[in-house]
């Protein structure tokens, strides 16, 4: 199965998926596209030093979001990408892009959705003073950070934690989660059906 990975920063996400699922022949899965709304971001150099093809897409560079996003269309459809994996992505999609690609675009989000959703998750979630934490993989829908949950996994919560020591633990969990979703999608092993997401298989089996 093709993926398309959408970045815009460091890519310890990427790295992951690069490692455990596109490097590894036996896993069926290939990234054949990392897309990047930002030059110089470091994913770029993670793609291309595993020969992965890259594409900058600018949303100044259009006149609006939609023709953006229809740029992003374009490479989607041109590398034959049947799910679209946001890792980092820092642009929400317009209406239009989320209907085409309904069920087929995933997010991981490091808190444990519906609780602190936006840019600023792991800095929030301390100044709340919350016990534990956590990190959610979901379905992309109009809104944000709303899609249906397919998986999540709890961190706890240190008194003594900065954002990044906390960041830190959460992106640990996030390497683990990711590409055990991206192969359950892969097997055809995850059904939708409105908010409610199914698994056939555990995800701590695989
Ligand atoms: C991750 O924490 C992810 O949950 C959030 O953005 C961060 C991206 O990190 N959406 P990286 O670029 O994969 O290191």
């Amino acid at each position: 199965m093709k993926i398309a990975v959408l970045v815009s920063g460091s890519g310890t996400n990427l790295q992951t998926i690069i490692d455990k699922l596109h490097n590894d022949t036996t896993s069926g899965i290939e990234i054949a596209v990392v897309i990047s709304d930002r030059k110089k971001v470091y994913a770029l150099n993670r793609a291309k030093q595993n020969g992965i093809p890259t594409k900058v897409v600018r949303a100044q560079d259009y006149e609006d979001r939609v023709a953006f996003d229809q740029a992003i269309s374009l490479l989607i459809d041109e590398f034959a990408v049947e799910l679209i994996v946001l890792a980092g992505f820092m642009k929400l999609f317009q209406s239009p892009f989320v209907k085409k690609y309904r069920n087929r675009i995933i997010n991981i989000h490091p808190s444990i959705l519906p609780a602190f959703p936006g840019a600023t998750p792991v800095a929030d979630s301390l100044a709340y003073g919350v016990k534990v934490t956590g990190v959610t993989v979901h379905f992309v829908d109009e809104n944000v950070d709303t899609g249906p949950i397919i998986a999540q996994r709890v961190v706890p919560v240190n008194d003594t934690d900065t954002e990044e020591d906390l960041h830190d633990r959460i992106q640990i969990e996030e390497h683990n989660l990711y590409p055990k979703v991206i192969k359950l999608f892969a097997q055809g092993k995850i059904q939708v059906s409105g908010r409610m997401v199914s698994l056939s298989d555990s995800i701590s089996d695989l």
